[in-house]
């Protein structure tokens, strides 16, 4: 067993500490917010939050996760940042066909935590591990230009 402190809880795993947080999160716990897509660190669809870094959960196992914080899309309508992010993306109408938006969500939030008015550049290179194959490109950038409006 691996005890894991997951959007403010604790839970005890079942699995071997080797096994990546995204399976812990999908199979083991069943929180399915957070997308599988490339398995190698490559498209973001996984992105998760460790100690309120964006981190990718498919590379990163559940043994360097011990006595840290994971959070997970699960939780950000509860936190004041994600909570404006995913407002902004509805306002935007961002997704399309949404699989890799959780994760977008989540490197978005990461990013207006600690740069409260991130210039293009900025979003890019805080954006640009997450591949989106329909292009929301442009309606993600403007809404995390609203978001960060909003919460200041
Ligand atoms: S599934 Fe983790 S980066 Fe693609
Ligand atoms: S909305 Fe379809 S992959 Fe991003």
């Amino acid at each position: 067993m691996v005890t894991l402190n997951i959007n403010g809880r604790d839970v005890q795993v079942d699995a071997d500490p080797s096994t990546p947080i995204l399976w812990a999160l999908r199979d083991n716990l069943n929180m399915t917010g957070t997308k599988f897509g490339c398995g190698m660190a490559m498209c973001g669809a996984c992105t998760v939050h460790l100690e309120g870094q964006a981190i990718r959960s498919c590379v990163t196992p559940i043994s360097a996760a011990v006595g840290q914080k994971i959070s997970t899309i699960e939780a950000m309508s509860a936190d004041k940042v994600g909570k404006a992010v995913q407002d902004a993306w509805v306002k935007h109408d961002v997704p399309q066909c949404g699989y890799c938006q959780s994760g977008q969500v989540m490197s978005a939030t990461a990013l207006l935590r600690t740069n409260k008015s991130p210039s293009d550049t900025d979003i890019d290179n805080a954006m640009s591990g997450n591949i989106c194959r329909c292009g929301t490109y442009q309606r993600i950038r403007a809404a995390i230009k609203d978001a960060a409006k909003s919460i200041a």
